[in-house]
């Protein structure tokens, strides 16, 4: 069984995205995510990738509807389901957003991983509610204007 877990830089608000500019930048955290999902394969929405490029290390598997889309470097799944499958057994996959592939693997997950910004910037793209019932804080870093928080599903 594949372990599942969502990363994810959210602000106060929720707000993951304005669909196109980085609502941040805090080249530590690039790091963070950069370490943490080394070697192992990503699942990503089309919209994501667009923004994101190939990364270096790591499988890029990208989600979208549309039959022929293809881009070098990456592979392609048409649904949550094969992307899983194309990630394979036994290892951890990281689902790296954005808010529309977070919310439908929101289920398969047992860990997220979340940079929580100290920012509430304007944006449409959020992250899906994290409930208290269903998650625990295992974890919390505190850094300047940011903390990183690991949750584990109860
Ligand atoms: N702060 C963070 O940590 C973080 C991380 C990642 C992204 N983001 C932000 O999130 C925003 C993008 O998020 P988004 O919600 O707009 O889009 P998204 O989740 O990245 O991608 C959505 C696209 O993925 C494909 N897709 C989704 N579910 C699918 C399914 N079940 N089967 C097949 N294809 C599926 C579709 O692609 P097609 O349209 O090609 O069919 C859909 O349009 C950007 O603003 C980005 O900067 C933030």
């Amino acid at each position: 069984m594949t372990n599942v877990t969502m990363i994810a830089a959210v602000g106060r608000n929720g707000v993951i995205g304005d669909g196109s500019t980085m609502l941040w930048h805090i080249p530590e955290d690039l790091k963070f995510f950069k370490r943490t999902t080394m070697g192992h394969p990503m699942i990503m929405g089309r919209r994501t990738f667009e923004t994101m490029g190939v990364l270096p290390g790591r499988r890029s598997i990208v989600v979208t509807r549309q039959p022929d889309w293809a881009h070098p470097g990456v592979e392609t799944a048409h649904s949550l389901a094969e992307a899983l499958s194309l990630a394979g057994p036994a290892d951890e996959v990281f689902i790296v957003g954005g808010g529309e592939v977070y919310r439908e693997a929101m289920p398969y997950a047992a860990r997220l991983v979340i940079t929580e910004v100290d920012q509430a910037p304007d944006g449409s793209v959020t992250f899906p509610e994290i409930d208290g019932e269903q998650w625990q804080e295992t974890d919390r870093e505190d850094r300047d204007g940011f903390s990183w928080v690991t949750y584990a599903r109860r």
